[in-house]
């Protein structure tokens, strides 16, 4: 709990302010399941495209219906949502400062023992005069998304397509329990 103040007064740029401990909690409940909803859609859209023509086809969800979906999720919800990672693919998910340190400690968790699933993040800090609660959730890698994110496995059809739409692609290599990237979730209060 201290670690976790202490990180989040030095994450924050700003000013960290320790929120009620019950208010964040409900905070967190309510970002996890804006994350489920979106996970769930994205899987799949993702898992539909690849039964209907292979990871090839399903690059165009990817690079198409993700950001649709981001946004239709964000003004339902309410919540700013977006994904990010250390290696990013589209340039648009590059991380913020703030958000490659906390993905850095995920990493660092990880490599500690800590399961993937399990590792999130959350913090208040003061933007523009405004509380604004943000969560991080990390993204594990499975076995699917090594069709378009991992090493050998990837097709040279589709390292071909990917090369086209991401010249400076960066998100491939990834083995099955990396962590892929991550949720960030932003609402404020
Ligand atoms: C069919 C190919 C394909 C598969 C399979 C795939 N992805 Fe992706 N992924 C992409 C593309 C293309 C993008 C870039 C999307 C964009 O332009 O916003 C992307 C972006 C991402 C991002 C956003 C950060 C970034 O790198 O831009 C994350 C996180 C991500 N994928 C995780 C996963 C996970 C986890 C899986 C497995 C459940 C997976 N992907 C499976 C093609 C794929």
């Amino acid at each position: 709990m201290k670690c976790r103040l202490i990180v989040s007064s030095i994450l924050a740029a700003g000013i960290a302010l320790p929120a009620m401990a019950a208010d964040n909690q409900e905070m967190v409940m309510e970002a996890r399941k804006v994350i489920k909803e979106f996970a769930t859609q994205l899987k799949g859209e993702l898992k539909k495209a690849m039964k209907d023509g292979g990871p090839v086809n399903a690059i165009s969800v990817c690079n198409d219906k993700a950001p649709k979906i981001t946004d239709q999720v964000s003004s339902r919800s309410g919540w700013s949502v977006a994904r990010t990672s250390l290696k990013p693919r589209a340039t648009a998910n590059n991380p913020l400062p703030w958000e490659r340190k906390v993905m850095e400690e995920f990493e660092a968790r990880k490599a500690a023992g800590a399961d993937p699933k399990t590792l999130d993040y959350s913090d208040v800090v003061e933007e523009d005069g405004k509380k604004v609660f943000r969560y991080m959730k990390a993204i594990p890698t499975a076995k699917v998304c090594l069709n378009c994110h991992g090493g050998d496995e990837v097709k040279p059809e589709v390292e071909m397509r990917l090369k086209s739409l991401y010249p400076s692609d960066r998100a491939r290599g990834f083995k099955e329990g990396d962590i892929r990237g991550a949720f960030v979730l932003k609402k404020t209060f």
